[in-house]
């Protein structure tokens, strides 16, 4: 029995999508469980030669046998939910979701003011999504919950006690954060954050289960840093050094460009410190070393090796996979030789 959470490292879009789709179908989890802020969130799964992007289906849902829910903390858009069945349809999506009646809703109303806010839009650069005044009326009390949502009503179920139920059973339960460390509301670059925390305990939390039920917490980082929206970078590079490297990047749900910047190690141990990493998922090492779809850690170059071992030292946290490309192949997975 295992329950584990994936968090992200940095500001998101560490390729959480990737690690959580090589976990799931690789370990074949009982329950995948999404936690974190809500449809602001996007993660790109590569799977059978096609490309999907989810802002609320867990990502973990190539797995088929598994049951997908979406915990009481996470904001709901019904409309984002039922496009991702439409779009899912082949992998029963629908037939196996459950969202807790506890989820709040999110409305267009809460859609208009997020992108007409001259704070949120603009300053902050939120994504649009309605996150942050649909997080902002539900700390004032006025939003509605999953439970008041006629179409959702086939979905509802209490998640917290499926997965403590399934916890109790000797099964295996997935957590999926989204967003990452350094967008938390309490612990990132504030006010350029989300309107939630994103860190391991939120995650909990987010699905009702209690600190003490989770063996491992999984943080991912990317080989080097991206960020979408304002706010400070501290190993932010230019554009101009980032298409140099062929690191460019645009966002899944708002296809904003992304900044680019080096790996911050200092970022990386107060990350693994305040989320209780017990491993590191290493992605996009291919693109910062010549190693494409490398699936043998011996294989890799001494430079290579150093950098991974270096995150190692100065975390104190094993690395145990590396992804080398966005197929599920492309990945070494060290953790029978390390945990
Ligand atoms: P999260 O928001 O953390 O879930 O990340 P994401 O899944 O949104 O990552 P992103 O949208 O940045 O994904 C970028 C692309 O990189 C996607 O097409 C992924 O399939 C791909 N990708 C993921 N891991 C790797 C990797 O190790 N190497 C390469 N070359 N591509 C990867
Ligand atoms: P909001 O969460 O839409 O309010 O956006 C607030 C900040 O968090 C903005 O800088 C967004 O770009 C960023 N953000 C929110 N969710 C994600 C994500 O999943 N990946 C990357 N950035 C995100
Ligand atoms: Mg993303």
């Amino acid at each position: 029995m295992t329950c584990s959470i994936l968090v992200g490292g940095a500001w998101g879009d560490e390729g959480k999508g990737k690690c959580i789709t090589y976990l799931c179908d690789n370990d074949k989890p009982d329950i995948i469980a999404r936690a974190g802020v809500g449809p602001n969130a996007g993660h790109s799964v590569e799977f059978d030669g096609e490309k999907y992007g989810l802002r609320l289906t867990p990502s973990g849902f190539v797995h088929t046998d598994a049951k997908l829910m979406i915990g009481a903390g996470v904001l709901v858009n019904p409309d984002v939910l039922f496009n991702e069945f439409e779009n899912l349809k082949k992998y029963n999506v629908k037939e196996r979701m459950c969202v807790d009646p506890r989820c709040a809703i999110i409305s267009k109303d809460h859609m208009e003011r997020d992108v007409k806010s001259e704070h949120l839009a603009k300053k902050i650069g939120s994504t649009g999504s309605g996150c942050g005044p649909a997080n902002s009326d539900r700390v004032l009390r006025t939003i509605d919950l999953a439970k008041d949502v006629p179409e959702l009503e086939e979905y509802i179920t209490d998640v917290s006690l499926a997965v403590n139920e399934a916890i109790d059973n000797g099964e295996d339960v997935f957590i999926e954060g989204s967003q990452g460390f350094a967008l938390s509301l309490y612990y990132g670059t504030y006010p350029f954050v989300t309107s939630k925390d994103t860190t391991a305990s939120t995650f909990a939390a987010d699905v009702g289960v209690g600190p003490t039920k989770v063996d491992e917490v999984i943080n991912v980082f990317k080989a080097y840093i991206s960020r979408v929206g304002e706010g400070p970078f501290p190993t932010e590079m230019s554009q101009e050094e980032a298409e140099s490297k062929g690191l460019e990047e645009y966002g899944v749900v708002t296809g904003r460009r992304r900044r680019i910047g080096y790996f911050d190690m200092e970022l990386a141990k107060e990350s693994c410190r305040i989320n209780g990493a017990t491993q590191i998922a290493l992605t996009c090492v291919d693109r910062l070393f010549d190693c494409a779809r490398v699936q043998d850690y011996s294989l890799l170059s001494a430079e290579t090796k150093a950098f991974i071992e270096d995150i190692q030292t100065e975390t104190g946290v094993p690395v145990t996979i590396i992804s080398t490309g966005p197929d599920l192949k492309d990945t070494i997975d060290l953790r029978k030789e390390l945990l």
